[in-house]
């Protein structure tokens, strides 16, 4: 039996354009997150991380196993994070920690789309907290996560080419400035606690 399946997502495929379109949903989820879910599956089977959540097989593996459970975890909480409604800035609390850190909202969206125009290569822009609640930018490449640093992963931009490329070409920084539009804070917030 296959241990991992690529849930529904909360949204149509087709709701969260034109910031990201059916077509890369389709490829990016049904085929790369598939893919990756596929492979994790073939790699856990019949060993002891079959018993092990997923999470914690991120943190305690290495090589292709690492690879695909982290970028399985990866794109499950990337594709979480967006809605056709919901609130496009964050309140409270994570408001607070965020003027607290980079002084305002906006000085934080520019230094982290700054981040994921930087990155070389294929990976992640993560914000997160550690257990005091202080935030923190981290770039991490390939399948990189800050599951791996002990760190609370609050927000991820996906910055490999599969991500863009169907609808921006090779417009990276334009597609990282649009996916403000789309991120639910709503969501981002309950994973701040
Ligand atoms: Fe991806």
């Amino acid at each position: 039996m296959k241990k991992y399946q690529l849930p529904p997502l909360p949204y149509n495929d087709s709701d969260l354009y034109p910031v990201i379109s059916a077509e890369t949903i389709t490829f990016h989820y049904g085929k790369h997150t598939q893919g990756y879910i596929d492979k994790l599956n073939a790699l856990i089977a019949g060993t002891s991380y079959e018993a092990l959540p997923l999470e914690t097989i991120v943190k305690t593996s290495d090589g292709a196993l690492f690879n695909n459970a982290a970028q399985a975890w990866n794109h499950l909480f990337y594709f979480a994070s967006f809605s056709p409604t919901g609130h496009r800035a964050p309140r409270g609390k994570l408001a607070a920690a965020i003027d607290k850190q980079w002084g305002s909202f906006a000085r934080f969206q520019e230094l982290f789309e700054a981040e994921a125009v930087a990155l070389f290569g294929s990976g992640w822009i993560w914000l997160c907290a550690d257990n005091k609640g202080e935030l923190a930018i981290f770039p991490e490449s390939n399948a990189g996560t800050p599951l791996s640093r002990g760190l609370i992963p609050l927000l991820a931009f996906d910055v490999w080419e599969h991500a863009y490329y169907i609808d921006y070409r090779n417009r990276r920084a334009e597609h990282v400035n649009r996916l403000w539009d789309i991120i639910d804070w709503t969501v981002i917030e309950k994973r701040y606690v």
